[in-house]
């Protein structure tokens, strides 16, 4: 089998190119390396390409002829909220038009499998103790708004051009399958509170008043080596028969405050870590946590990483590592 990764020199992308190449499968990865990583494609064909500039769509499909790939998976997309609310015009016209060209390059090849990356931020706020996708998605940014669209695309053109598409809603992606393919971005909690520990500084903790046991948020952290095993659970699916869903959450079930987390972070590194508390980050919800009862059902998948290994291993890729090379978040 060939597949076709856009976005494959990143973080999430790269741990999927691995896994595929380690199967035997051909893979090509389609990045404008802008925030990826060229060492993180080995063994896969490396092809340079803005999927978001003028007549992508038509160098896609010339590429996904020539591979004879009979799948893509779409990572390719901004991804930070804070981001996409001050910037919404980029993420429209990046993550929308940049998945309008790879599906129509995907129906002008007649390539039908299409495993697209979505996110837990199409959920919003939702005020439920498990998220299943029953749940009406309700974004509060344009981040989530673009993923939750994006959705809308892909089954359209399952309709139209009789393909075969699935969404998998990301819960919160953290660790490293190997320490080379890390997270090198300073975006979310685990990169951010290493990056501070490593500076001398202490973590901040963005509000302790929410209705939670301990009062900081709760979130479902993923091994982003089981989240990569969930996208090679969905290839297979669509080659199945029987395909009743076409969006899955992607989680564990449990939940971990933010609390929790640093204190992970602390029995990884042996040491004590006394945070800081901040002020609330607007549009956090107190509690975010998944349903996985659908993909495992339906994929055969379920989470096989606990949250100390997941920080153990971002920690450990960290103490090999490449240097951080995106700025940490602004103080709370
Ligand atoms: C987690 C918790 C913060 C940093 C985002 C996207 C989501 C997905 C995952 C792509 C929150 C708190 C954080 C810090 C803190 N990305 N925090 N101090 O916001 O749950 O989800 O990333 O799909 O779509 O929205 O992740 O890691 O930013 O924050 O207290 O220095 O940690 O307030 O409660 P989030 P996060």
């Amino acid at each position: 089998m060939t597949t076709l990764v856009i976005g494959g020199a990143g973080y999430i992308g790269s741990h999927v190119v691995r896994l595929l190449v380690e199967q035997g499968q051909k893979v090509v990865v389609v990045d404008n390396l802008s925030t990826g990583i060229l060492d993180r494609t080995k063994g896969a064909e490396l092809v340079e390409l803005d999927i978001t500039e003028s007549g992508a769509s038509e160098k896609l499909a010339d590429h996904l002829r020539a591979s004879g790939a009979d799948s893509v998976i779409h990572f390719a997309a901004h991804k930070q909220v804070g981001e996409s609310v001050a910037n919404p015009e980029m993420y429209w016209h990046d993550n929308i038009g940049g998945l309008a060209n790879v599906l129509a390059a995907c129906a002008s090849a007649e390539v039908r499998d299409v495993v697209f990356s979505s996110s837990a931020a199409v959920y919003g706020v939702p005020d439920v103790d498990l998220v299943t996708e029953d749940l009406t998605p309700q974004p509060i940014n344009p981040y989530g708004a673009t993923k939750y669209v994006g959705e809308w695309m892909l089954a359209d053109s399952e309709r139209a051009h009789d393909m075969r598409t699935v969404a998998l809603r990301y819960f919160n992606v953290a660790g490293a399958g190997w320490p080379e393919l890390a997270d090198t971005a300073v975006m979310n909690l685990v990169p951010i509170v290493l990056d501070r520990l490593e500076q001398g500084k202490a973590p901040v903790v963005f509000g302790d008043d929410y209705d939670t046991p301990d009062g900081t948020c709760i979130r479902d952290y993923v091994h982003v080596l089981d989240l990569a095993h969930a996208h090679i659970a969905a290839l297979d699916y669509l080659r199945g028969e029987d395909r009743p869903h076409r969006v899955f959450n992607v989680g564990t079930g449990e939940g971990s405050s933010v609390l929790e987390v640093i204190e992970a972070i602390a029995r990884a590194k042996g040491i004590e870590i006394v945070p800081e508390l901040g002020r609330r980050r607007p549009g956090d919800p107190a509690r975010l946590i998944c349903s996985g009862d659908r993909i495992a059902q339906q994929l055969g998948w379920k989470s096989e990483h606990g949250l100390d290994d997941i920080v153990r291993s971002a920690v450990e890729a960290r103490s090999q590592s490449i240097a951080p090379d995106v700025e940490a978040y602004p103080e709370a």
